[in-house]
């Protein structure tokens, strides 16, 4: 039996602002992504990758074209029942952490359990574990360094075991070991727990390591640029 497309968008084009000001960050880009795959989206700064993430994840809706998350059209649903849904399928390490700074190690990790109302048990631990930050789980972000943030921020984003995990440059800020070990992590992710992963990122040693690659260029897919 074939994978289920976990997520899939469908000839989307993004517009942000109106008139003069208005920018297309996505012109029409086409993608599917089925349970245990893992696609690396790559291109220049701008193209696009962080918007199309978004859309996938459900966190913001297309100007044209439609995005399926789980087999629902995200635009059909009501802001509760697509928030619902993203809290329970999706797994977002933004580019940007978004780390809470009131909340310990521990409690931004445990945050998307809270969110769906299950309790957090040892898991939170085991995945500080995982990206090597037991040792910190008492700490606050703002005591960290941005490669552990970075960290933190995976092990939030895994903790639901969502079937969806957008990874948002995940090894942007991290030395070539600990961005191996990320990499690894989210392999695994795919293979094992059938996680669809999509990541963005510029790395093109991270890309490699991907089933499959999206180009991107202003907006639309683009063959792999030829390596100079
Ligand atoms: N909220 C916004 N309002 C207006 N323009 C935006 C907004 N977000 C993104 N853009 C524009 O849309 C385009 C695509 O942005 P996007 O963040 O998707 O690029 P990216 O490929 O992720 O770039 P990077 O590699 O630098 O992260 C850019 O031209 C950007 O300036
Ligand atoms: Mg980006």
């Amino acid at each position: 039996m074939a994978a289920p497309i976990i997520a899939r968008a469908d000839h989307v084009a993004k517009r942000y602002g109106e008139g003069q000001a208005a920018t297309w960050a996505l012109r029409d880009v086409s993608l599917e992504v089925a349970a245990g795959e893992f696609v690396a989206v790559t291109g220049r700064s701008g193209c696009g990758k962080s918007t199309l993430l978004h859309l996938l994840g459900g966190m913001d809706q297309p100007t044209a074209g439609q995005v399926w998350l789980l087999g629902q059209a995200t635009a059909s649903l009501s802001d509760d029942a697509l928030t619902a849904l993203r809290r329970r399928a999706v797994g977002f390490v933004f580019q940007a952490f978004h780390l809470l700074p009131t909340l310990s190690v521990r409690e931004n990790i445990e945050l998307p359990l809270v969110l769906a109302g299950r309790a957090p048990g040892a898991r939170a631990a085991e995945l500080a574990a995982a990206v090597e930050l037991d040792a910190r789980l008492d700490r606050f972000p703002g005591e960290l360094s941005g490669g552990e943030q970075q960290r933190v921020a995976l092990a939030r984003a895994l903790i639901h075991e969502p079937a969806l995990i957008l990874a948002d440059e995940p090894t942007g800020n991290l030395d070539s070991q600990s961005a191996g070990r990320v990499l690894q992590l989210l392999i695994r992710l795919s293979r094992e727990r059938k996680a669809a992963v999509i990541m963005a990122t510029h790395s093109t040693e991270a890309a490699a390591l991907a089933g499959r690659i999206l180009h991107l260029a202003d907006g639309v897919a683009v063959p792999a640029p030829v390596a100079l």
